[in-house]
């Protein structure tokens, strides 16, 4: 496994492999690596020749209140997770070879970008849109791997692709969870022994709410009132958002049918947690 510091080196790289015939598959993170990421790097694994992960901590996808400068950061620990993947070239890059000078040019994402995280962290998706763009730019991909953890993330990339013509695959993969369905996520280091025992009260109420619609429910109100009567029974959380939308195009509707999805955001003390469902009816 390589670790590539410039874009210059990468783009070298990444040519010299696709002129060996073999196709690209990327993993774009920001690092603090856990399974969840892994799981990504062994879906690539079944059908690219070569992967390349870039860790990089993007500051325009973080607001002026947010968590960029306390967002966990172990390079040697995600070097070592990245290898036992078998991911083939790490491209960390910081800050200035990303963004030399202030950006002329950037992203604004307008559709489906006002519900969920889209609503409480205004300008979140322009900045993610923004380096994946730069990303795909820069490793040139074959196909590119993102978790449905982040659905609306999921979302606005493949609507970025279609927008731009964009020659790469978005590959959608499942949530990977704890035992007890708590989605594996970065932040869930900042869990309290109390707040972690109450966090899988998230997973438990989307699965109460496909156990409703499986049994015919199909009233959004309904399945929005039950999971944030659990969550506020349950947890010491602060919902942030409960939805019940049409997806993808996140979409809002009054009746549940064809593709939807349910998703929560609850804050705790420390950290905002974020997880989902999406189903067919
Ligand atoms: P990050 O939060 O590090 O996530 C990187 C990728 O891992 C995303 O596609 C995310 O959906 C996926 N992922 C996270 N937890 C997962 C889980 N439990 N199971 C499966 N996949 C999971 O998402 C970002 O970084 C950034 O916004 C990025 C796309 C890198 C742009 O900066």
């Amino acid at each position: 496994m390589i670790i590539v510091r410039t874009i210059a080196e990468l783009q070298k790289k990444v040519a010299e492999t696709k002129q060996q015939g073999k196709t690209v598959g990327f993993v774009p993170t920001m690092g603090y690596l856990h399974e969840g990421h892994l799981s990504l790097v062994n879906e690539a694994k079944n059908h690219d020749d070569f992967i390349v992960m870039s860790i990089f901590v993007n500051p325009l996808q973080f607001g002026p209140n947010e968590d960029f400068d306390r967002y966990p950061r172990d390079f040697e620990r995600d070097e070592r997770l990245a290898k036992s993947a078998k991911v083939d070239a790490i491209f960390y890059p910081d800050v200035k070879e990303m963004y030399p000078r202030e950006l002329s040019s950037t992203i604004t994402v307008h559709k489906g970008v006002n519900a969920l995280c889209g609503k409480s962290r205004p300008g979140h998706f322009d900045g993610v849109a923004t380096v994946v763009l730069k990303l795909f730019n820069i490793v040139q991909p074959t196909r590119a791997y993102f978790g449905m953890k982040d659905a609306q993330q999921v979302a606005v990339i493949e609507n970025m692709v279609a927008d731009f013509n964009l020659s790469v695959q978005v590959m959608k993969c499942a949530t990977l969870r704890e035992e007890d369905g708590l989605a594996k996520s970065s932040r869930n280091v900042y869990l309290s022994d109390e707040e972690r025992s109450e966090a899988v009260q998230i997973y438990a109420s989307l699965r109460q709410a496909i156990s409703q619609i499986e049994a015919g429910e199909r009233n959004p109100v309904m399945i929005k009132d039950q999971i944030n009567d659990l969550l506020h029974s349950k947890t010491t959380g602060i919902v942030d958002y409960v939805e019940v939308l049409a997806y993808p195009s996140l979409n809002v509707i009054e009746l549940i049918q064809g593709e939807i999805i349910i998703a929560i955001a609850l804050k705790f003390s420390k950290a905002r947690l974020i997880d989902n469902i999406t189903v067919t009816v």
